[in-house]
């Protein structure tokens, strides 16, 4: 199954909405430029993050269950197809887990909802591995 395109985790009223989506994304970005172990990942990246952005923003509302702002626009995610170019290994998905953990740490103040979101970010994020090193 593409866990990727799972439909709707009734999250996006939970975290607070478009506004809070928008916040962690916002923070997840911050900690992708500040985090020592993401300098791999951050150079996979255009300089400018404005596009990816909007990107993350629009597919995450629709991945937690909020308005589908992405496949309209985007077509379906198709996420391990559109990370292909990119040499997704363990530790790549362990500093994009770190960044995403630090977003959620500064802009979820529910520590239930923290966890769920943490273990449905890292099954996506683990099945986006697209080279052996563990
Ligand atoms: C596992 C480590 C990951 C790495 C290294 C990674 C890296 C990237 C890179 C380099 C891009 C292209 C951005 C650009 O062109 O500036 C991208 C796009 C994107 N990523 Fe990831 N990513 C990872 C995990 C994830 C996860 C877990 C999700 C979703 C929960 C995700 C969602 C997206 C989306 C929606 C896009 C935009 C796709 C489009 O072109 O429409 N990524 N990612």
């Amino acid at each position: 199954m593409d866990v990727s395109t799972t439909p709707a985790n009734p999250h996006f009223e939970r975290l607070g909405g478009h506004g809070a989506i928008e916040r962690l994304v916002d923070a997840f970005y911050r900690a992708m430029d500040e985090l020592p172990q993401a300098r791999a990942i951050r150079a996979m990246h255009e300089v400018d993050l404005g596009p990816t952005r909007r990107l993350l923003t629009r597919y995450l509302s629709e991945w937690m269950g909020g308005p589908r702002l992405y496949t309209p626009d985007r077509g379906p995610p198709k996420l391990r197809r559109r990370h292909q170019a990119f040499a997704i290994d363990g530790a790549a998905r362990d500093a994009w887990m770190a960044c995403m953990r630090r977003a959620l740490a500064e802009t979820c103040a529910d520590a239930g909802l923290r966890a769920e979101l943490d273990a449905a970010f890292h099954k996506v994020a683990d099945f986006l591995r697209n080279t052996d090193t563990p």
